[in-house]
């Protein structure tokens, strides 16, 4: 209740999909802003999952939000939870809602979490979004939160692995997430000398890749890196799965191709062919400085938005600007790397 007796609007904030460093970032900046507009700040637990059932959620005071933008992950907890994937979900998180007094929402989420947001819109729901994923997928925004500091941390590796591969003289291949966008197989690839970069937007042809692996070992380069995105896919075969578990928003758990293409690369090449696979090292950890500004500017925009009753709209960075971009458009399609910026890397990589 505000000194005045008047009781204060309440947004509350979640936090969904795969974590992503900047999470932080973003709550402690839509609570920064909601309260220097007179708003209270509700935070709701585990994704979507916080306002099915009886609801889960927690105040957040200016003293729960003190220095959290320097850490990883999410104080509030993630899942992949689909309200409309439950019987009943949309009347139960209407009615927690209105049972946590919560009048408006800033969802903070990658293509799923924001595909719900603009949904929930249509079905009366006061919502902004909040662009994030690693994936760097997301239509409209410059940049996702959470891509530079997976960036970083898969770039590092690729640098750091290259010490390994001379040493033995073998050909080791660095498995990258990023679903159906090779954003960040790309750019750590060119950042941490890869010399081979395999990205779901162009299939691969393994006959070439094993060409080139030969070809450097005539020059006197007996290693090579390949920088491999979890999601690329052989010109003549299909995604390589190890497993076949679909989330509630249909998707495939992805990971493990560099598993099956290591011995096949061995076997072709006959050069000692190593793989490893970053997973979930690239989303954790804390935040790069990148990340730690964009979240604040993100969240801090997304209450702005709330207070100015821009709802069913999407903060994102165009240039050095936060604006607002409608979420039907935002979520089209997926951003993928422009076959234009694949032809100009390809420059950067090759050897005569
Ligand atoms: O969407 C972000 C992401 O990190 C993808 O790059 C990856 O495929 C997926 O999440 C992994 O999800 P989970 O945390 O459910 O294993």
């Amino acid at each position: 209740m505000s000194k005045t007796n008047v009781p204060r609007k309440v947004i509350g904030v979640l936090t969904g999909g795969g974590d992503a460093p900047g999470l932080n970032a973003v709550i402690r900046g839509v609570t920064l802003g909601a309260h220097s507009n007179n708003y209270e700040v509700v935070g709701i637990k585990n994704g979507w999952a916080g306002l099915l059932g009886v609801g889960d959620t927690r105040p957040l005071t200016s003293i729960d939000i003190e220095g959290i933008h320097l850490l990883g992950g999410t104080i509030l907890g993630t899942s992949r939870t689909n309200p409309y994937k439950h019987e009943n979900g949309l009347r139960e998180l209407k009615s927690n809602l209105s049972k946590h007094h919560i009048d408006h929402l800033v969802v903070i989420g990658g293509e799923d979490t924001l595909s719900v947001a603009r949904d929930l819109c249509s079905d009366g729901v006061d919502v902004v979004g909040v662009p994030k994923t690693i994936d760097n997928d997301i239509n409209c925004t410059d940049y996702t939160l959470g891509f530079d500091s997976a960036l970083n941390v898969a770039a590092e590796a690729l640098t750091n692995i290259h010490t390994t591969a001379l040493s033995h003289r073998r050909t080791i291949i660095v498995e990258i997430m990023g679903r159906h966008a090779g954003w960040l197989t790309l750019l750590a690839g060119i950042a941490g000398g890869a010399h081979l970069i395999l990205i779901p937007e162009k299939p691969f042809d393994i006959d070439e890749t094993c060409r080139i692996i030969c070809k450097r070992k005539d020059r006197g380069l007996e290693y090579t890196i390949i920088a491999c995105s979890e999601g690329a896919m052989p010109r003549d075969g299909e995604l390589i799965l190890r497993s076949g578990k679909v989330d509630e928003f249909n998707h495939v758990q992805l990971g493990g191709i560099t598993e099956q293409l290591a011995p096949l690369i061995e076997e072709r090449t006959g050069i000692e062919c190593k793989y490893v696979i970053l997973g979930y090292l690239q989303r954790s950890g804390p935040p790069s400085a990148f990340d730690r500004v964009l979240g604040t500017r993100l969240g801090y925009s997304a209450a702005d938005a709330v207070q100015r009753g821009i709802f069913g709209r999407m903060v994102a960075i165009r240039g050095t600007d936060i604006v607002t971009v409608g979420l039907g458009e935002a979520l089209t399609n997926l951003k993928t790397v422009p076959k234009a910026m694949i032809d100009e890397f390809e420059r950067y990589l090759r050897i005569d």
